[in-house]
């Protein structure tokens, strides 16, 4: 049975400093959300609705490249809101009444995933009951006070730097999103990704394995790190 995708591209890319949303901004020949939906819609027909989050300024632009690449028979444009929680609740909006059972939520600004990556966690999803792509951290993580003062060193076994996919049940997540709007106004913390709100609500969790290569464009650098990924990925299919 088809899983839904819910895209969330409606932030600003702030930490990016360009001049404009950075999934706009090109990525070896195509803009990075071009990246991000050609790769869902080429994992095939385990890939149902496939939900674009977008930010009111970009809707017209992205309007013409779904219809410009065809893809407007599998890509539905809805309007995100001003954090990416609630940017992810208007794309559950949008799923309503369709059916689905399973829902990834997927960063846009992640244009690197394979489609086995996709694979491997819908398998996963689909045995435990949610799936979360993640590798395990590299560098030692530590908590420190806002004066720079260390007062924790977990362990780093244990540790893992989280992605997306995360693959979920769409009924829980919504159900989920509900208890968020609950306790939203009293609690300081906002979620930074959806496995967040399932904890909140009770959820187990669950880890898939992730991809090194499958990292968020967020800082300039990023930018150059995406480039050479695709580049040896071109020589590889070019030798
Ligand atoms: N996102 C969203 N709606 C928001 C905020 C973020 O759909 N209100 C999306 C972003 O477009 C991105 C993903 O969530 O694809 C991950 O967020 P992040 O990397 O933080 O992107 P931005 O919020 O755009 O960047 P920044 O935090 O640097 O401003
Ligand atoms: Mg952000």
């Amino acid at each position: 049975e088809a899983t839904a995708v819910i895209i969330v591209a409606a932030g600003q890319g702030k930490r990016m400093g360009a001049n404009k949303n950075k999934v706009l901004l090109p990525l070896y020949l195509k803009p990075i959300i071009a990246w991000t939906l050609e790769g869902f819609i080429q994992v095939g027909q385990e890939i149902g609705s496939i939900v674009l989050v977008a930010h009111k300024d970009d809707l017209a632009y992205l309007q013409g490249l779904i219809d410009g690449n065809g893809w407007a028979n599998r890509v539905e444009l809805v309007e995100g809101g001003s954090e990416r929680i609630d940017s992810v609740q208007r794309g559950l909006e949008a799923l309503e009444g369709k059916g689905y059972q399973w829902v990834a939520v997927h960063d846009g600004a992640r244009p690197l995933f394979t489609p086995s990556l996709i694979a491997r966690c819908i398998e996963k999803a689909k045995l435990k009951g949610s799936a979360v792509a993640s590798v395990p951290v590299k560098d030692t993580i530590k908590e420190a006070s806002s004066e720079g003062v260390v007062t924790r060193t977990p362990d780093r076994k244990g540790l893992y730097a989280i992605q997306t996919p995360q693959i979920f049940s769409y009924p829980e997540l919504v159900q989920a999103y509900k208890k968020l709007e609950e306790i939203k106004n009293t609690s300081e913390v906002i979620p930074t990704d959806d496995a967040m709100v399932m904890e909140w609500a009770g959820h187990s969790v669950f880890l898939a394995l992730g991809d090194y290569e499958n990292i968020k464009i967020t800082t300039p650098e990023d930018l150059l790190i995406a480039e050479a990924i695709l580049q040896k990925r071109h020589d590889l299919v070019g030798a």
